[in-house]
């Protein structure tokens, strides 16, 4: 067993770079009393890791320099000292980006039990899954989409919602969980070829790429939302009840002339603004909300911890009954998780980004 870990070399600046990474080989930890030593199989990339890199107050703390990276792995148990886990056991939680990492048994929880292709997540998940969708639609991602849309965004049948960031792993199943709804769905992605997935497998009814529309604004003058506004204004006959958003700037720029009376806006991320130094300048907000009595809401997921098994029993059922479907991509290779995650910012994943380091 040979161990490898990925240390924060460097405080990006604008779009981080491998060069912000260091790979270097480490010991293999030894578990103690109560612990499990882990073998690394999936490790998801985030958005908002780029947050972590940064230094100053944020709702997670900032990665120090030198630092092991870390974020939601599955893995398998290969030495247990807690009677919860033994080894073969599938298990999930937050870990180094470690080929080898010991964690206190009591935070992770079970995947698959060993010796089985996959009991489910958490044991409510369909048999058929994979087990990396613990880290998708049946984890932080997922459970982001239903109590963000769910418990702020409160879709009502018949309404008009409107997502950002619509092909990533939240926005997906949040245009999926508005069509459960009843809500007629329009879906904002940055390739065409995602809005087609959107449209054809996942039942979104209007799609619109961000990037085509807006390049004639970009050349044409300072007004870069209105390529954005027009299409909307075609995706949305009667205008937007739900803003879900993902991505921030210009794109959400265009969507708040749209809103309803009583809309809601739900504050999920701002990708766009995540590689900039300096704060974003845009329209102000306030207008838009006070003459639509409208509500603007941010949130994080963690907020919801205490609701996560509702949340993880829910998005199983639906994934059962066929009702949510789910798309991951998956980059091989440890060494790779760099440059997985770097690619979130250019858009190279469709569904889950995820990068797999070894078999099962
Ligand atoms: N509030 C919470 O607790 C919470 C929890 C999880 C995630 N989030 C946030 O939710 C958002 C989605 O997260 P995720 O994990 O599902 O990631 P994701 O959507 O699977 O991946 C990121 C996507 O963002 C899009 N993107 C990148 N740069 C962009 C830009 N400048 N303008 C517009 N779109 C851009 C890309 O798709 P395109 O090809 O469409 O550009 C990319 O595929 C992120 O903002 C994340 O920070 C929040």
């Amino acid at each position: 067993m040979q161990n490898k870990e990925i240390r924060f070399r460097s405080r990006p600046t604008g779009l981080p770079t491998l060069e912000n990474f260091q790979i270097v080989d480490a010991d293999v930890p030894k578990p103690n009393d109560g612990e499990v030593l882990v073998r690394t199989l999936f490790i998801s990339v985030d958005p908002y890791l780029r947050g972590r890199m940064r230094e100053g107050r944020s709702y997670v703390p900032p990665f120090e320099i030198g630092e092991v990276i870390s974020s939601g792995v599955v893995g398998e148990v290969v030495e247990s000292r807690s009677p919860k886990f033994r080894p073969g056991d599938i298990v999930t939680g937050m870990f180094g980006w470690r080929r080898y990492n010991v964690g206190k048994a009591e935070g992770l929880m079970k995947v698959a039990k060993a010796g089985s292709a996959n009991t489910g997540t958490a044991g409510v998940s369909p048999a058929s899954v994979s087990i990396t969708t613990a880290l998708g639609v049946l984890g932080m991602p997922g459970l982001t989409a239903y109590f963000g849309l769910l418990d702020i965004g409160q879709p009502k049948e018949g309404e008009t919602v409107v997502v950002s960031g619509a092909a990533g792993a939240v926005g997906m199943t949040v245009c999926q969980i508005a069509k459960i709804k009843g809500c007629r769905v329009v879906g904002i992605a940055g390739s065409d070829d995602k809005n087609k997935y959107l449209h054809e497998e996942l039942g979104v009814d209007a799609v619109i790429n961000y990037k085509t529309v807006q390049k004639p604004d970009r050349q044409g003058g300072p007004s870069s939302a209105g390529g954005m506004l027009q299409a909307l204004i075609e995706a949305c006959p009667r205008r937007v009840d739900v803003y879900f958003d993902n991505v921030g700037g210009e794109v959400s720029d265009a969507v708040l002339p749209l809103l309803n009376q009583g809309a809601r806006v739900v504050i999920c991320g701002q990708i766009s603004l995540y590689n900039l130094d300096k704060p974003d300048v845009g329209p102000r907000p306030q207008p838009y909300l006070l003459v639509n009595s409208a509500l603007m809401k941010g949130f994080i997921i963690t907020n919801y911890a205490p609701r996560f098994p509702e949340g993880v029993m829910q998005l199983a059922q639906w994934l059962a009954a066929g009702k949510l479907k789910y798309a991951e991509t998956i980059v091989t290779g440890f060494e790779n998780t760099p440059q997985a995650f770097i690619g979130l910012f250019s858009g190279d994943n469709l569904g889950k980004q995820i990068v797999k380091v070894a078999d099962a």
